[in-house]
């Protein structure tokens, strides 16, 4: 009797890792779509008081967290080690002390299971935070906006990125942040202004950057510079202003640009499928706009939910399955990248 031979595809299961600002976490993913455990320990906190991410106190609080994250993930699943395929974790960009430890807890835990070691790319893992919602359509165009990220990608196969427009100051996120220090909003801002963006009108004249005809590219801080001067400007006449004005001002600036370069990347590239990942895809007054696009384009768009939005362990497993079936894979010499580049982490 021959022996029979089972057409059922083999489950590949994940543990992932993620470390690279100011969130331990922690996952399991089977086969890339399916989240099976996820724990994250957001820092947030203790980075408030500051304005800010603190670097050297990022990398002390992932050191006293990562251990109980990752062994919590594996619990929550229910899972043990003969059933986990492969450990993946985010090789950058990032802080570079906070990368170290979960690249360094990946590394020890992948070489005392003997499992394959798969570095992947903090945007990628943005990108495939949505195909834990819907499966994704090839080809593709992604908007990253994100605290340290503003970038269209254009994806014309799994684990392929080629970066079509990307930001040449600060990120957007990076923006609301800063405009919202200068209204006196707590860190991080951005939800604050998206909040109170919603209460005001666009009353105040700001600059939209188009940069040269045809470019992808964002531009940022001129913007967040004429909110700031703006202000003071009026503070020193004595004349009121108008927070909620202020934030609807501000954001429709940002979303004008957005959309419109996300709209000239779409018709250039051909593609069907927007995807929409980062921290700014929680901003309500964006995914009114996207609604809008998608209608008037008659295209499909992916928005991950919110937890998946932020930073997450959950979105490396599901970009890192994408990279083991590529073929990816890392050495126990794998360092952390703090600039890692989207364009060269192609599969
Ligand atoms: O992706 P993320 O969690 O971390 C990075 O990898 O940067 O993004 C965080 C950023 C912060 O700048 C935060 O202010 C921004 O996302 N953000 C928002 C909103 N929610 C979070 N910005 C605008 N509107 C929001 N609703
Ligand atoms: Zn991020």
């Amino acid at each position: 009797m021959g022996e029979i031979m089972s057409t059922e595809k083999k489950n590949i299961v994940i543990l992932s890792i993620e470390t690279s600002c100011d969130e331990t976490s922690a996952a399991i993913v089977k086969n890339g779509t399916e989240l099976i455990s996820h724990v994250v320990h957001s820092q947030i906190v203790s980075h408030k008081r500051f304005g800010g991410v603190v670097p050297e106190i990022a990398s002390r609080h992932h050191v006293e967290m990562i251990t109980y994250v990752i062994e919590k993930a594996i619990q929550d699943a229910s899972y043990d080690w003969s059933e986990i395929d492969a450990v993946a974790v985010t090789q950058g960009p990032g802080l570079v002390g906070a990368l170290l430890v979960g690249l360094h807890a990946a590394k020890a835990l992948a070489f005392a299971h003997q499992k394959p070691l798969i570095p992947v790319h903090h945007i990628a893992g943005h990108i495939y935070a949505n195909a834990l919602v819907e499966p994704l359509v090839y080809p593709l165009i992604a908007l990253v906006v994100s605290g340290g990220h503003t970038e269209l990608i254009y994806m014309k196969a799994p684990g392929y990125f080629e970066v079509i427009g990307e930001t040449r100051d600060d990120a957007v996120g990076e923006a609301y942040d800063k405009v919202a220090r200068k209204l006196n909003m707590p860190y991080p801002g951005g939800p604050h202004i998206d909040h109170l963006a919603k209460q005001g009108k666009a009353t105040y004249s700001l600059p939209r950057a188009w940069l040269e005809e045809g470019s992808l590219d964002f531009s940022f801080s001129g913007l967040k510079s004429a909110v700031i001067n703006l202000m003071h400007n009026l503070e020193q006449k004595n004349e009121p202003i108008s927070p909620e004005n202020m934030a609807a001002s501000f954001q429709e600036s940002v979303l004008d640009v957005l959309i419109q370069k996300t709209e000239q990347a779409l018709e250039r590239y051909s593609v069907n499928h927007l995807i929409v990942a980062g921290g700014v895809a929680a901003n309500l007054g964006l995914r009114a706009e996207l609604e809008k696009l998608k209608k008037r384009k008659g295209i499909q768009i992916s928005i991950p939910p919110l937890a998946l939005c932020t930073d997450n362990a959950a979105m490396i497993g599901a970009a890192g399955y994408v990279a083991y079936q590529n073929g990816v894979r890392a050495g126990m010499d794998c360092n952390a990248e703090p600039g890692l580049n989207l364009d060269d982490f192609s599969s």
